[in-house]
């Protein structure tokens, strides 16, 4: 079966009003940032894709593991008709759900939801080819202002994989889980995929690979600037940086100016200043232990069903079920 045409909540139109609108507001903050959404053009998605495979990047291996072990399980569990999952990316570990799901012959609709377009392109089509029978509704929008436009009926299962509910911060999250939980009805399952609090020293090269992809991945969201606002920074002038809070358990990953730099963005009619070595926040990676997810679901309306981490404690698959 082929995909069906992608829904379209993001028009270009839409994307570069909400583009320009964060531009303005974070790099006129003190201190400057960006949110990590901006990353992901085709060039950013396909360098997330290169992390992934990244001897550092423990997250995508770990988690898939743990998929491996426990899809049908979940499968077993929820019995859901329609999947839905939040930031997809390649939906290359859901092919481990879809396989179970499917395998009980319960599951009718995979419904994968990104800001990239050229990533769920490119998943959409390759699953509607690798599964016939299934129907693949590719959705284009934001998780955090499209929820509302999910497909209602049928038991349902939102998946949130590979930690990237860690990239909001801890006020983004509780509005984010609210929505989800409005978005959904009683009895339906929400799949959270989070990375655990460990050792800096294995948290920290998994954000600063010494093959520099995550660099590269970093410098890309200055690249976007340029090309959709008319930019002119130099992302060879910006070292990529990672580093652990452990008051806020998270990384930080930020640009830093190697000189003094002036930029102009003409789409916003703005000149900035960064001084030597000043720092833009690009983006957070949360980390969370598990009483944490519990506590943040639960005040959601979201219980917890099951957990599952692999044998290290590194990462968790939490299953919750609205009430
Ligand atoms: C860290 S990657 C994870 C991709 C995939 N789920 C995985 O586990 O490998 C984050 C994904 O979320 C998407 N994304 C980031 N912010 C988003 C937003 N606000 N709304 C929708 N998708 C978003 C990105 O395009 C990217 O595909």
């Amino acid at each position: 079966m082929t995909a069906e045409p992608l829904e379209i909540h993001l028009t270009d139109e839409d994307l570069g009003r909400a583009l320009r609108a964060d531009v303005r507001a974070g790099l006129t903050a003190v201190p400057k940032w960006l949110p990590p959404k901006w990353f992901y053009d085709a060039r950013g998605s396909e360098l997330f894709e290169r992390i992934t495979r990244l001897p550092e990047y423990y997250p995508t291996r770990t988690e898939r593991a743990v998929l491996a072990e426990h899809a049908g399980q979940i499968a077993r569990i929820t019995s859901v008709k329609t999947l839905i999952e939040l930031g997809s990316g390649s939906s290359e570990k859901t092919r481990l759900l879809l396989d179970a799901l499917t395998g009980r012959g319960d599951l009718g609709t995979f419904v994968p939801l990104d800001v990239s377009v050229s990533a769920l392109r490119q998943s959409t089509a390759q699953i509607a080819a690798d599964y016939p029978g299934l129907r693949v509704r590719g959705i284009v929008g934001d998780f955090t202002r499209h929820l509302d436009r999910l497909p209602t009926g049928g038991r349902r299962l939102v998946a949130f994989l590979g930690g990237t509910i860690g990239n909001l911060t801890p006020d983004e999250r509780a509005t984010f889980l609210r929505s989800t939980r409005t978005a959904l009805e009683p009895g339906d399952w929400l799949l959270l995929g989070t990375d655990l609090v460990k050792d800096p020293g294995v948290l920290v090269p998994a954000y600063d690979d010494a093959a520099g992809v995550t660099a590269e991945f970093n410098r890309n969201v200055l690249r976007v600037l340029n090309r959709e606002l008319g930019a002119d920074f130099d992302p060879d002038a910006f070292d990529h940086v990672a580093l652990w809070d452990p008051g806020r358990r998270w990384i930080e990953m930020r640009l830093r100016a190697r000189s003094p730099q002036r930029v102009r963005v003409p789409a916003l009619d703005l000149e900035l200043d960064f001084a030597e070595g000043e720092e833009l926040r690009t983006e957070i990676s949360a980390k969370f232990r598990p009483e944490d997810v519990d506590a943040e679901l639960g005040a959601a309306g979201f219980p917890v069903r099951a957990r599952w981490t692999d044998p290290d404690g590194w990462y968790a698959l939490t299953l919750a079920q609205a009430t």
